[in-house]
């Protein structure tokens, strides 16, 4: 009761509404909500010495009038800072704050180059199976049972029919037995060999394989076709040519050279001085795999080339060591 009586309330109610209304900001509505209904306020203070029903009702009505005044004075700013904002705009003298932006990975956007290349040429882009049968990935392309490829020493088996493929030739195979020619495909993905990673070996690589299978093909459309290709990667002075070589699935077999693009044939350490750059394996269809596929190679002829895709980043870009695509160092992913 001491407490009541040496108050004036109505003073402080008014004096309290005061504070409470000219607060600016929220910080100093903060400090006037803690002088007038903090704790320590003397209405808290008075509040818990009340012993009679009237002063309850009497504090307890200045304390409810107080909190509603807080609460409005609390979105009454908040409405004017919004204007104020509003007034000044947005404001675009101001260099804005830059925002890191992420890129694709150098193998990924040389994947979709090639695929670019090749849609262009009329071709369908397959994303093959990265599991194969044992079928696909050897006997459909007549690979020699004996050939040491097949031992579980240089492929990933899954179970015995069953391996990671090791080369993207098995979606030759696929393809010829879900398509009827012509077919015009190439298939870019991941291969899987039990190699130990170095500078040009991952156990998981990546290659781009490509088939045409069409009535009157010949081998200048092969020459034709890569010379297109690497044209488009390399720059348009480029030169290929065909040496001959041996794969199972192919006869004749050739493997492809570029013209350096460095040096453009003179000589320099990434052509070893010899003008030409080795790009990969290539050939005519072999009879015995359209056999296999139950095509009869008196009618159809085709290509097919396979050409591994960190090979042809590398050599693009000067990138001396495989293992820089996977060990994600942003100083060398950033640069392209
Ligand atoms: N599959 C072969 C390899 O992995 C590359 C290859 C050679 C693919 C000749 C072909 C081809 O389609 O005709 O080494």
């Amino acid at each position: 009761m001491d407490s009541l009586a040496a108050v004036n309330w109505t003073a402080y109610e008014e004096d309290a509404l005061a504070a409470i209304g000219s607060a600016l900001s929220d910080a100093e509505l903060e400090e006037a909500r803690v002088k007038v209904v903090g704790r320590k306020s003397e209405l808290a203070q008075a509040l818990r010495g009340v012993r009679d029903r009237e002063s309850g009702m009497l504090l307890n009505g200045i304390r409810t009038r107080l909190e509603e005044a807080i609460d409005a004075r609390a979105q009454e700013l908040a409405r004017l800072a919004r204007e104020q904002s509003a007034e000044r705009g947005i404001d675009v003298t101001i260099p804005g704050t830059p925002v890191r932006r992420g890129r694709l990975h150098l193998i990924t956007q040389i994947r979709r180059e090639i695929e670019d290349i090749f849609l262009g040429m009329g071709y369908e882009v397959w994303d093959g199976a990265e599991v194969a049968t044992v079928w696909e990935n050897f006997d459909a392309l007549t690979q020699p049972q004996n050939h040491p490829s097949r031992s579980p020493f240089e492929t990933f088996y899954v179970d015995d029919d069953t391996v990671l493929r090791t080369h993207t030739s098995p979606d030759q195979i696929r393809a010829m037995l879900s398509r009827t020619p012509p077919i015009y495909m190439v298939s870019p993905g991941r291969c899987y060999r039990r190699d130990t990673p170095d500078a040009t070996h991952s156990p998981i690589f990546l290659q781009v394989e490509c088939l045409a299978v069409d009535r009157g093909i010949t081998l200048a459309d092969l020459q034709g076709t890569v010379l297109q290709f690497f044209r488009a990667l390399f720059g348009r002075e480029r030169e290929v040519r065909m040496r001959t070589s041996h794969f199972p699935f192919t006869e004749p077999s050739v493997e492809f050279d570029v013209t350096c693009f460095i040096c453009s044939g003179t000589g320099c350490p990434t052509c070893k001085q010899s003008g030409w750059i080795e790009m990969g394996g290539a050939g005519w269809v072999d009879p015995d795999v359209f056999r296999n596929v139950e095509l009869d190679p008196a009618e159809w002829q085709g290509f097919a080339f396979g050409f591994g895709i960190e090979r042809i980043a590398m050599l693009r870009h000067g990138i001396p060591d495989l293992r820089m695509f996977w060990e994600n160092d942003l100083r060398v992913l950033g640069q392209f």
